[in-house]
């Protein structure tokens, strides 16, 4: 039977968006469904409602596109995070108010791509009677019921890049450089990219640092005669009995208790302390939302493509409520209530930490 399907892409912009809304649009040609694109996230669900139909002849070249042609935002009145990622619950009217909006707009289904916070409000949707299904988006890779998110790939492929091009200004000036990477509270992006990336020193969530291990880590360097480090530092990471460092300029009111707090700045407090035990020179770089941007990876192209072609079957099976996963060789798909409000960190005792220990990389406790 023909139908109409809806898509939107929720929170923040990540490598591959693109690629999956390529890959939906196709499928759902395939078998003769049209696709409806909604623009904004959510709140393109609200009067004034903002769709555009997507044909699959004008998807060429979204594979590589970086960013979402259907635009996102991550705050807004379907916000269902606050704080440090606490969940919330969306104001039953503002729900209801979609639902209305989707049957009028004739939509027996909707693809959200997203991370945790628009999988929730996903979540809270079908709630209230919109027949969802998931994507699991973010270059955190902190979501449950999946090996990994797409955008993840891209993100640690371009913080490894940049450890090879600071690695010469370290050999170079004998300095140590502090790389602030994100991933909100889970460090997967400077694990991967730290160890890839050959950086001495990892700072992650999961692991609170103490400035005595990582200084002892650094003179022992210089002891060996290398008198350059790098240094990993995830935008989550803290000293041991101290608050997640934010950069959350206030907006004043109430809207400062409503949205979440963006974490930043981690680098700097970091150099300057290792600075002045070491007296060492050292220097920052942030990389922000360049790891957003760019062309996503082959991989997140090719898992962009199959969660895509995936979240169409699962429609035509009527599996809503349900996001698709990988599980390699192969996706799956897995209840949307089992992959978010459950923060995936790194596992303290997990491979990735062993890997580094066996090469005598410290985590910032353990020299
Ligand atoms: O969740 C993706 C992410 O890029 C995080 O790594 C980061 O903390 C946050 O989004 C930044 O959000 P914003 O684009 O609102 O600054």
């Amino acid at each position: 039977m023909k139908q109409r399907i809806g898509i939107l892409t929720g929170g923040g912009d990540c490598p591959g968006l693109n690629a999956v809304i390529y890959a939906v649009v196709k499928a759902a040609a395939k078998r003769g469904w049209e696709t409806l694109g909604i623009l904004g996230g959510f709140e393109g669900l609200l009067e004034p409602v903002r769709t555009r139909p997507l044909d699959y002849l004008e998807m060429d070249g979204l594979l590589y596109l970086g960013g979402t042609i259907l635009s996102t935002s991550n705050r807004g009145r379907f916000a269902a995070k606050v704080g440090h990622g606490e969940a919330k619950q969306i104001d039953p009217a503002i729900l209801a108010e979609a639902k209305k909006n989707c049957d009028a707009l004739g939509l027996s289904a909707l693809v959200v791509v997203g991370g945790d916070g628009s999988l929730s409000i996903g979540l809270q949707c079908l709630e209230a009677g919109i027949p969802v299904v998931g994507v699991p988006k973010t270059i955190d890779n902190d979501l449950g019921g999946t090996v990994v998110t797409f955008g993840f790939d891209t993100a640690v492929s371009f913080a490894t890049d940049a450890l090879d091009r600071l690695r010469p200004t370290a050999t170079s000036h004998n300095r140590v450089m502090v790389v602030e990477m994100m991933g909100r509270y889970a460090g997967w992006i400077a694990a991967h990219a730290g160890i890839a990336g050959g950086a001495s020193v990892i700072l992650i969530p999961e692991i609170p640092f103490n400035y005595d291990s990582i200084c002892r880590k650094i003179m022992a360097r210089e002891a060996e005669g290398k008198h350059f480090t790098l240094i990993a530092v995830a935008e989550g990471a803290r000293e041991q009995d101290k608050d997640f460092v934010t950069s959350t300029p206030p907006m004043g009111g109430k809207a400062d208790a409503q949205r979440e707090a963006r974490l930043g700045g981690i680098a700097s407090v970091v150099a300057a302390e290792v600075q002045q035990r070491t007296g060492k020179e050292t220097r920052t770089v942030v990389l922000g939302h360049l790891q957003r941007g760019g062309v996503p990876t082959t991989f997140d192209r090719l898992i962009c493509t199959r969660f895509g072609a995936r979240a169409v079957t699962l429609i035509a099976e009527k599996k809503f409520g349900r996001m698709v996963a990988l599980r390699p060789p192969d996706t799956t798909d897995v209840a949307i209530s089992e992959a978010v409000g459950k923060l995936r960190t790194v596992p303290t005792d997990g491979d990735l930490i062993q890997t580094g220990k066996a090469l005598g990389i410290c985590w910032g406790n353990d020299w």
